[in-house]
């Protein structure tokens, strides 16, 4: 049973299947035309936290190929102390194809893809968002071709979307510079994951966001504080000011950089308007993205190469 939870399980040819998967529906779909490849099948998602483009990405993937979905809140699904989570995964396995989580705890993660008995996609815990990395780079190959030799400059918290990217970047061959402020770097075992994993990767940290984007090919961001994390967004604030991606940063990269952000911003604090509006973001074709690789990774999973 394969899952997605996290990109450490995948190989570079896993995420190659999957970027090419991806492609396939992507170049149909822009033709108007919509296979059901996944006729009949379930796709359960059980969410913790909010979410706009990782739960309707899926949904709307999962319809277009002639499958259906249901959302349910941790509470809904009786993970509030209804039931034992392992309960709750099993009887959700057994109806589902899918099951995407959004969690606090990675370990929840972990319970589903223990008991669940069907594929467990991750859709974001505290600790990473393998949906988003894999997502966002084959949102650079389209926008700026092959990866390999790519610098990926991220700028900010070493949190859940940057520890993915590292791996992702890794092992599709970009390199993945991050400049974050000191005590929210990526931590020292996490970096020594990436490097026994994919011993080539090319992972440097800073904390200078000018020297990390001098070279870059993207310019990607996330926000100070994370879902979970909003008690800490005052002291976060002037720690993170410095490393604001606004136009004087972006002067600093090579004209032709493009700058990328997950979603949802915080306007006017990690990234400014002029940014995130200007010629050089590709955000929204990134965001759009989501649903097709959303599409690509049930496919893989479902062993539709
Ligand atoms: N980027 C992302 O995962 O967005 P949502 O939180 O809206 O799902
Ligand atoms: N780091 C952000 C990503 C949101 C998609 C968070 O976890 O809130």
């Amino acid at each position: 049973m394969r899952h997605f939870d996290s990109l450490f399980r995948l190989s570079a040819q896993d995420c190659l299947d999957i970027l090419r998967l991806t492609a396939n529906v992507k170049a149909q779909w822009k033709q108007g035309q919509r296979p059901r490849l996944l006729d009949g099948r379930m796709l359960t998602l059980v969410f913790e936290k909010p979410s706009l483009r990782t739960r309707v990405s899926f949904e709307a993937a999962i319809t277009h190929l002639g499958g259906s979905s249901l959302f349910l809140t941790c509470a809904e699904a009786g993970l509030n102390g209804r039931e034992a989570v392992a309960d709750v995964a099993r009887v959700l396995g057994s109806y589902s194809d899918w099951i995407v989580t959004r969690t606090f705890s990675h370990g929840l993660v972990d319970d589903f893809v223990r008991h669940a008995g069907c594929h467990v996609i991750n859709g974001l815990s505290d600790e990473t968002h393998p949906c988003q990395a894999l997502s966002d780079l084959f949102t650079v190959e389209e926008t700026l071709g092959s990866l390999s030799g790519k610098t990926l400059a991220y700028i900010g918290d070493g949190n859940n979307v940057a520890r993915s990217l590292a791996i992702a970047s890794a092992l599709l061959g970009v390199n993945f510079v991050i400049a974050a402020p000191k005590g929210y770097e990526l931590k020292p075992d996490y970096v020594a994951s990436v490097k026994k994993h994919v011993p080539a990767a090319g992972l440097t940290q800073t904390d200078d966001p000018a020297a990390a984007v001098a070279h870059a090919d993207i310019v990607y961001t996330d926000v100070w504080a994370s879902m979970g994390q909003e008690a800490e967004q005052e002291k976060r604030k002037p720690i993170f000011t410095p490393y604001q991606v606004n136009a004087a940063l972006m002067k600093r990269a090579p004209a032709t950089a493009r700058f990328m952000h997950c979603l949802p911003a915080r306007r006017n604090m990690e990234v400014t308007d002029d940014v995130l509006d200007g010629p050089q973001s590709i955000a929204i074709p990134q965001a759009e993205n989501r649903m097709h690789v959303a599409k690509g990774i049930m496919l893989w999973l479902a062993g539709k190469h």
